[in-house]
């Protein structure tokens, strides 16, 4: 089944106003209780890395985990966690960096890449992309390299995957929200 961006959208959910006045936050859950939408998704990005370079995902938390996961199964290579801070045992680094709404900070386990992986960043939403820059950034210090970001929507009037494709990383999104 070839990807449908139309249809893609039909099932997605715009909620005005979520978390805070002003955010028209992109609601990805109805994606997941529609098996056609998810498997257009994850057979589009399947498709995309199968012949690729690639050799591990980096999944975002923590809707980004839920396509990566799948996408690393399909490809047969290994998925690891970039996570808010806090949630991860043993040594790692972090990165703080601002959201739309607020601040975080996520982080890497220290054995979660090493020199000369060829790391896939993904997550679900790319807005200002220090979510995407931060986990780059992670991805480097432990001497991997970022082969691109991928994300099912970009938000283009933030300029966040501009940002990433500034910093050298290429992005790929399914479809944009303007
Ligand atoms: C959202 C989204 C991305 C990030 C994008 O995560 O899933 O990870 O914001 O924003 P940015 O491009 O401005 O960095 P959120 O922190 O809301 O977490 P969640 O996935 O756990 O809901
Ligand atoms: N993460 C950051 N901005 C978002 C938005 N507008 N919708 C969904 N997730 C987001």
């Amino acid at each position: 089944m070839s990807y449908d961006e139309c249809y893609i959208k039909s099932v997605m959910r715009t909620i005005p106003d979520w978390p805070e006045p002003g955010i028209q936050f992109r609601d990805i859950t109805p994606l997941f209780k529609d098996p056609k939408a998810l498997r257009m998704i994850a057979d589009s990005f399947i498709q995309r890395y199968i012949d690729s370079e690639i050799t591990h995902i980096a999944s975002i938390d923590a809707r980004g985990f839920l396509i990566a996961s799948i996408v690393a199964y399909q490809l047969n290579i290994p998925l690891v966690l970039v996570r808010k801070k806090g949630k991860l045992p043993g040594e790692t680094v972090y990165e703080e960096y601002k959201l739309e709404y607020g601040t975080a900070s996520v982080e890497m386990q220290i054995d979660a890449v090493t020199d000369g992986d060829k790391v896939l960043v993904f997550d679900d939403l790319i807005a200002t992309g220090g979510t995407v820059l931060a986990a780059c950034s992670l991805i480097k210090q432990l001497g991997g390299e970022v082969i691109e970001a991928a994300a099912l929507i970009d938000l283009p009037d933030l300029q966040g995957s501009a940002r990433i494709q500034d910093a050298g990383v290429p992005v790929h999104a399914l479809m944009a929200y303007e």
